[in-house]
């Protein structure tokens, strides 16, 4: 079945599955990543799956002008940038707090790739409709054509960027790959779960969907997840709807995005390390870190087989050398934890 919803494609697909040999053997779980950090233009991770329906909305609607908000490290906001640059068209953002001392990251991604960024104050930032409306018109008095995207992708188009990964998974599974028991993501909106739930309905993916809320409460998740599976329905016409059951690892969301602990960078050093594979403190690091400690507490909680999809955010490591380094070093007073 293919979606017939408007779409261009930007990502390069399909990503590997590649199994984690030495957690595996440890945790006595075969424990696989799918490399979504790999969907190209930049490293772009699963913002480009979400921005290829949202980019063909946009391209339908004649817009010249993509406008988002994030922050400062928004992994949406720099892709957005990248696929801007990248078709020809002028991306402005909307970023959380003042310019930073230093330049950094995805902000310094973003700034190369010639977006526009706007910083927000509180004020601003708490009145994001009326602060992206304000900029749309903006573009508009000067003669563009804007196409506004929410905070992370999270639209019903975003989330069908995870149906066509879930469809991808799926052909994945039918040229070789293990029949996994267990799909893990890590959950800021929900949108990339909502999209996997929608696929495995869609295309026969027997796996159980699980995601690690990094920063909302699971409540919320679970709310945005349902309605976006009920608007994907009436929108498109979709055989979907919201599960029962909504399967979270809460609980891990820490101080949620406003900072990251030592153990998130713990679990980026030891998983680099391990796999030579590099999480990013925000996001990934938080999620994965959930998925060991339930499987080191718990084995058989996801089944025999599970596959952590990587979504990408390796530009947000930067910022955090410091703090990285002191933990190499050994003078920040932290432990690296044997996995
Ligand atoms: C690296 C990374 N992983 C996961 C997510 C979460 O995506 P979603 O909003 O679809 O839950 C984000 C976005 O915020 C992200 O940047």
């Amino acid at each position: 079945m293919t979606l017939s919803v408007p779409r261009l494609e930007l990502a390069l697909t399909p990503t590997p599955i590649l199994k984690l040999a030495r957690l595996s053997r440890e945790l006595g779980v075969e424990l696989w990543v799918k490399r979504d950090d790999l969907t190209g233009l930049l490293e772009s991770g699963n913002k480009i799956r979400k921005l290829e329906f949202l980019l063909g909305e946009a391209s339908r609607e004649g817009a010249d002008t993509l406008i988002t908000c994030g922050t400062l490290q928004s992994n949406c906001c720099r892709t957005v940038a990248a696929v801007a640059a990248r078709l020809g068209l002028r991306a402005v953002l909307a970023l959380k707090g003042g310019p930073p001392p230093s330049c950094d990251g995805n902000l310094l991604l973003g700034r190369l790739l010639g977006a526009e960024i706007h910083y927000c104050d509180d004020d601003a930032w708490a009145k994001m409709g009326d602060t992206l409306e304000a900029l749309a018109a903006r573009v508009r008095a000067r003669g563009g054509r804007p196409f506004v995207i929410p905070e992370s992708g999270a639209t019903v188009e975003g989330a069908l960027g995870y149906v066509a990964c879930g469809e991808e998974i799926a052909q994945q599974i039918r040229h070789g790959a293990p029949d996994f028991d267990t799909i893990a993501i890590t959950a800021f909106s929900g949108g990339s779960h909502a999209g996997l739930l929608m696929a495995g309905q869609l295309f026969g993916l027997r796996a159980n969907v699980v995601s690690v809320p990094i920063a909302w409460e699971a409540a919320r998740v679970r709310e945005y997840i349902t309605g976006v599976i009920e608007r994907a329905a009436s929108r498109y016409g979709l055989p979907v709807a919201p599960p029962e059951r909504i399967d979270l690892l809460d609980g891990y969301q820490g101080v949620g995005r406003a900072d990251v602990r030592p153990e998130e960078l713990a679990t980026v050093v030891d998983v680099a390390r391990r796999e030579g594979i590099i999480l990013d403190p925000v996001y990934t690091a938080k999620a994965f870190g959930a998925l060991l400690d339930v499987l080191r507490r718990d084995p058989g909680r996801l089944g025999r087989r599970v596959c952590f999809i990587h979504t990408g955010g390796i530009f947000s490591v930067f910022p955090f050398r410091s703090e990285l380094a002191a933990l190499l070093d050994g003078s920040a007073g932290n432990r690296l934890v044997e996995l």
